[in-house]
């Protein structure tokens, strides 16, 4: 009701001012054509404008950008920096220092590693135990260690020429692992496990049991050094597992989970697509790190997205991967000083790409009672114009057509004008809709590393903006603990002879229900 109400009190701004493209769209130049963002369909007009700004500085951002970038423990409960735009930024750039250490240093010393590994693992000299080259990667991780590379090696699938095919394991569900393996050889697969802290559970297992799969036919541990690969924070937990130190790709407690694809974490992204294709998608994050750095408040973006709607089907991942960035960021009640919030923070991240998305849920977004802001997200050139670009045509009408729509609405009148002057009056109720529904479109020149990379740090900025307007720390994620802590407890309690009552009586009658009807002996006997 409220939600319904909110849209009734703007009015249709596009109605007072034809000008409203020219003055609230940015081109951007890029090496690879022109990058645009027209949030000219959002509810938003000069006045509203003017008090976003004001309230970008009453809550510092300026400020708080500077310290972000300078290595400041932004991340004040966890006590770290923040410097996921370091690692796109060139080894020749500013220093950036944490501890008195330019991290510059480091970063470009695992970048070298990097590149060495994929290009050993593209060009077939790694070679597997029994001499052959290396024909499938699979990257076990989950989260952060799984989101990014899986969205970006799918967004630059086109780029994929040449190395190996790239899978992606990361549900504990035994199904993924076994899914993913039945298709592959131990003698030409590459594990990378991938995991900040080397202790997730999902991560863990998974990569337990990929070892057990590859040893079972390998049959001994020697063999591991040429088939499993680290990606982690935790040299101990990783030499623990097996994988010897120089077989660990080194990152740091600076780089959140959330934002790590540019780290280490990249390495599946770099042996999909090549190292200088990875160069380039860091160029392209790096050249949006200083448009936000340099640009004045004023001209910068003043999104507030909720469905995120990409109009390239190599971009299927892209909702999903910042449904992880912006929920885990944002997803705060508390204040950096510990009061409880009074007003609505992060927003309920989700999608499809177009036009699939058109046809299951759009129809709640243009006559539902929920305001739902949307981006779209669209290529002016596609990788497969097949048939004359027919396809793509009818990709970018749809795309067009539907921004315009939720900008405009139907009206009763032209409901009628457009059924025979109908009078049937309840007819006419059911097929009007307001519009004035708010969008933002990104047109960018085609899906490259660069503008892919531009794009993926427009959208981490504007995580960053919207954490300190609504004063949260954007970069700890305590709220997704608890469950963890808890899994670990249940965990034997799936084993119990007895009847469970150590819980509320819903979780123990779940708990219960289950054992009574499994049919697994306990504890794996
Ligand atoms: O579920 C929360 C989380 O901590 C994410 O922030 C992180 O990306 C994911 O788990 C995986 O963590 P790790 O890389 O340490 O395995």
């Amino acid at each position: 009701m409220i939600q319904l109400e909110i849209i009734l009190i703007f009015d249709n701004y596009f109605f007072d001012d034809f000008k409203r493209f020219e003055h609230y769209s940015l081109e951007i130049n890029t090496p690879d054509g022109p990058f645009l963002f027209d949030y000219s369909k959002n509810l938003i007009n000069k006045d509203i404008l003017r008090e976003l700004f004001s309230l970008c500085r009453e809550c510092q951002i300026e400020e708080q950008r500077t310290k972000i970038f300078q290595g400041e423990l932004i991340n004040f409960t966890e006590k770290r920096a923040v410097l996921h735009t370091a690692l796109r930024t060139p080894k020749d750039g500013k220093e950036v220092l944490v501890d008195g250490k330019n991290v510059l240093l480091d970063i470009h010393r695992v970048l070298e590693q990097m590149k060495h590994f994929s290009e050993s693992i593209r060009n077939g000299q790694w070679k597997g135990y029994t001499g052959k080259t290396i024909t499938d990667v699979v990257n076990i991780g989950i989260g952060g260690s799984d989101l990014g590379p899986l969205m970006v090696t799918e967004a630059l699938k086109p780029y994929a020429k040449n190395g190996p095919h790239v899978h992606f394991i990361s549900n504990i569900d035994g199904t993924h692992l076994c899914e993913t393996v039945s298709k592959l050889s131990p003698e030409t697969t590459l594990f990378i496990i991938a995991s900040k802290t080397f202790t997730t559970q999902e991560t863990i297992t998974n990569a337990e049991s990929a070892k057990e799969w590859f040893l079972n036919q390998a049959k001994d541990l020697k063999y591991v050094a040429k088939h499993f690969v680290a990606l982690s924070t935790n040299t101990q937990k990783v030499t623990e597992f097996g994988i010897a130190k120089e077989n660990m790709f080194e990152f740091w407690d600076w780089v959140g989970g959330r934002y790590s694809l540019w780290s280490a974490i990249g390495l599946s992204i770099v042996c999909a697509i090549g190292f200088d294709n990875f160069q380039q998608l860091l160029a392209g994050a790096h050249a949006m790190d200083k448009h936000f750095q340099e640009m004045p408040l004023e001209k910068k973006f003043t999104t507030e997205t909720h469905a995120i709607l990409p109009y390239d089907q190599y971009m299927h991942r892209f909702s999903a991967y910042f449904q992880q960035g912006d929920m885990e960021s944002n997803g705060k009640y508390r204040t950096k000083e510990g009061k409880q919030v009074d007003y609505t923070t992060g927003p309920i991240i989700w999608g499809e790409p177009g036009t699939n998305g058109q046809h299951a849920f759009y129809q709640l977004i243009h006559q539902g009672t929920k305001l739902i802001p949307c981006d779209f997200i669209a290529t002016i050139e596609t990788q497969n114009p097949i048939r004359d670009n027919l396809h793509h045509k009818i990709l970018l009408a749809n795309f067009l057509a539907q921004t315009e729509a939720l900008m405009r609405g139907l009206t009763e009148d032209e409901v009628r004008l457009n059924n025979n002057n109908s009078t049937d009056q309840l007819l006419i109720y059911h097929k009007a809709f307001r519009g004035n529904r708010p969008t933002n479109s990104f047109i960018l020149p085609r899906i490259t590393p660069f503008t892919l990379g531009m794009l993926i740090a427009a959208y981490e900025h504007k995580i960053f903006v919207q954490g300190q307007i609504w004063n949260i720390n954007s970069y700890d994620q305590f709220g997704v603990e608890l469950g963890k802590q808890l899994a670990k407890v249940i965990l034997p309690e799936l084993d119990a002879n007895q009847s469970v009552t150590a819980h509320d009586s819903s979780t123990n009658g779940l708990i219960n229900f289950i054992n009574k009807y499994r049919k697994w002996t306990p504890n794996n006997k």
